[in-house]
């Protein structure tokens, strides 16, 4: 089958296209027909953060040449340039139907509109998978009303797509599928996943492909956040992830730290819960007194050593707790997913502590960020493994800001 993704439930507008197989006892099969990505980390850096509105309107401007891209790249467009509609109208039914879907999308409205104009032949889908939550609501929704009115129009079946399921299963996403038809990664189960993104810090338990327990998670602010917020601490900009690893990186860890140890939130407590807001605050506190004690200013070493034990305090406890679930569940595999697994040293730790212990799946570096592919998997998975897709045409769906795996 083949089947559309539709992601934007942050910052990142993505449209990808791959086709995918089950076979009655070998691995489905999957291949990937087009992967479109516009990232919006630009328009927000100079905020500082994600504005929803502004996420919104840019998601509004990209879909459409998103989606004729990737339409294109798979080859699945039969009349890229039709001719034989040369005034440019659609049926008014199409119209109506356009703007009463797109009513607070209006920009998109007249995108749609016109790619309907354009391209009047149904593309050879057959799913629509779209990200339905979680995510910044004004940000899903324009995915979600792009997704229905795609599947009112070509009256194909939509998916609602929970978008940490998508973080899951990036990490199953054979390498060789960008290129040619590659069997799904096969997962020994059970398996414990770790999410950690820029919204989320989640453990949860993956007893067969396509139903989720959720074991742990954050009770305050988000690691990838906390790595937002920290770099905003040392005068890093946005998004701050890869900003503390490179300052980091310019620390000698075989020299003694220059600071006092910053903690380990909850490294010892006994559920599988985690807590970076403490360890913020400790890096705020002591920023502010090294600041007081040094008034021209903190010395590249000691903010390169308060750079590189902020990542090694958040490698610690997401290493501790994380091996731990796997050994209360006597997980076969290790799933690691979101954009903080970009994270060089945090990636290594986990490489580390699994070689000899567990298997464990890594997304390819470029399917760590937010993507469109991992939702257009997620939907196929949920058809063929859970077999709870939503085969309605675009039954009213909302977006779902706090949507949970269980
Ligand atoms: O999964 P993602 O792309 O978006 C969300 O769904 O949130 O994750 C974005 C988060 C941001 O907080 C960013 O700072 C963090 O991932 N991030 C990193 C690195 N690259 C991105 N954090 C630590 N180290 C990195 N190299
Ligand atoms: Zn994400």
């Amino acid at each position: 089958m083949i089947i559309l993704g539709i992601e934007t439930s942050c910052d990142e507008t993505a449209v990808s296209i791959i086709e995918a197989h089950e076979h009655a006892g070998s691995p489905a099969t999957v291949r990937v027909l087009a992967h479109e990505l516009i990232s919006q980390t630009a328009v927000h850096a100079p905020f500082g953060g994600v504005f929803p509105m502004m996420a919104k309107r840019e998601h509004s401007k990209n879909l459409v040449p998103l989606l004729e891209r990737a339409l294109t790249t798979a080859d699945i467009l039969p009349d890229a340039t039709n001719a034989t509609n040369t005034n440019k109208h659609i049926p008014t039914q199409s119209a109506e139907l356009i703007s009463t879907i797109l009513t607070r999308e209006p920009e998109l409205a007249v995108h749609v509109q016109a790619f309907f104009a354009k391209h009047t032949n149904v593309p050879a889908i057959d799913l629509i998978s779209v990200t339905v939550g979680p995510g910044l609501e004004p940000a899903l929704w324009v995915g979600i009303n792009f997704g229905a009115v795609l599947s009112r129009l070509w009256n194909i079946p939509l998916h609602q797509a929970n978008h940490m399921e998508g973080h899951i299963v990036s990490a199953l996403m054979p390498t060789d599928a960008l290129t040619k038809t590659t069997p799904l990664t096969d997962l020994a189960l059970p398996a414990i996943a770790l999410l950690i993104s820029g919204g989320h810090t989640e453990l949860v338990l993956v007893e067969k492909l396509g139903s989720y327990k959720l074991i742990g998670q954050t009770r305050d602010d988000a690691v990838g956040e906390a790595f937002d917020k920290v770099a905003r601490i040392l005068g890093l900009p946005y998004p701050g992830g890869p900003e503390i690893s490179k300052l980091a990186a310019q620390h000698n860890p075989s020299q003694p730290l220059p600071i006092p140890a910053l903690p380990r939130p909850m490294l010892h407590s006994k559920d599988f819960d985690f807590s970076c807001a403490g360890l913020k605050t400790a890096v705020l506190y002591l920023v502010q007194k090294l600041n007081a004690e040094l008034p021209d200013g903190l010395p590249l070493s000691i903010r390169a050593a308060i750079a590189y034990d902020f990542e090694q305090a958040i490698t610690d406890v997401l290493l501790e707790k994380t091996m731990r679930a796997v050994d209360e569940y006597a997980a076969h595999s290790l799933i690691i997913g979101g954009g903080v697994i970009a994270n060089k040293r945090i990636r290594h730790a986990f490489e580390q502590a699994a070689e000899h212990r567990i298997t464990l799946h890594l997304p390819h570096t470029e399917l760590t960020t937010d993507n469109a592919l991992m939702i257009a998997l997620a939907g196929f998975i949920q058809k063929n493994h859970a077999r709870v897709v939503t085969d309605t045409i675009a039954a009213p769906m909302s977006a779902q800001g706090n949507m949970k795996l269980s």
